[in-house]
């Protein structure tokens, strides 16, 4: 299977099977930095309440940096990994003092900001902007190293998995892409038992062909 083909079927199947998400296709690029942010270390079903408070607490970037940073701690209460909180505040904080209190386009901005790394920036970018940018979490790492059959352990693999990722990329549809392949890896391809037999890259997956899917990504065992 060609890389148009991967596109395709892929979004075709997201398409039909996708997960409606409170943050997904929200017009504001703030509500998705937040939810980016709540969901690097913690669960999509945990993540939804919080993010609805949050929202109705915080509804502007300008409401969170004239916030007191207690009551932003008081609402992150429960999610763990506080730093979380404090740089999106910071952030929000830097946006009003240092900008024009909106969300910035560009990558290397977005960079910039406190609490955001390169799967972060590109999930916010492509989801707020529909822009071309990459991204690379604990699912997109599985879904590519089982599509590649890559049987090193992913901490020694990470560039060709970002190369495969921007390879990838549908690049007209990057923001459909994206929530597709996470998706994909939250949904099908499960660490534990994944559901190969509706999966829309079955065909086209080295770790399925060679019947290697439970190994697969070495070292895994969640
Ligand atoms: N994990 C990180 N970003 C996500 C998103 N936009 N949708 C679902 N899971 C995610």
């Amino acid at each position: 299977l060609t890389d148009p083909d991967l596109r395709r079927s892929l979004l075709t199947w997201y398409h039909r099977c996708g997960r409606v998400l409170p943050w997904r296709n929200h017009p504001d690029p703030y509500a998705i930095w937040v939810s980016e942010i709540m969901l690097q270390q913690t669960q999509v079903k945990t993540v939804i309440p919080y993010y609805q408070r949050w929202l109705e607490a915080f509804p502007t970037i300008a409401a969170l940096a004239a916030a007191p940073q207690q009551q932003v701690l008081k609402l992150w209460q429960g999610l763990g990994y506080y730093a979380r909180a404090r740089n999106l505040h910071r952030a929000a904080q830097m946006l009003v003092h240092q900008g024009d209190g909106s969300f910035p386009q560009d990558l290397q901005t977005v960079l910039a900001l406190p609490g955001i790394g390169r799967t972060t920036a590109g999930g916010i970018l492509s989801a707020a902007f529909n822009q071309p940018v990459a991204i690379l979490d604990g699912n997109v790492k599985r879904v590519l190293v089982r599509l590649l059959a890559l049987d090193r352990p992913i901490s020694q693999v990470l560039p060709q998995l970002w190369e495969a990722s921007e390879a990838l990329l549908d690049r007209h549809h990057p923001r459909d892409f994206n929530q597709a392949l996470m998706d994909l890896g939250a949904t099908v391809c499960t660490p534990k038992n994944p559901a190969c037999l509706i999966c829309p890259w079955r065909s086209a997956c080295g770790a399925y062909a060679l019947n290697r899917t439970a190994e697969l990504p070495m070292g895994e065992t969640s």
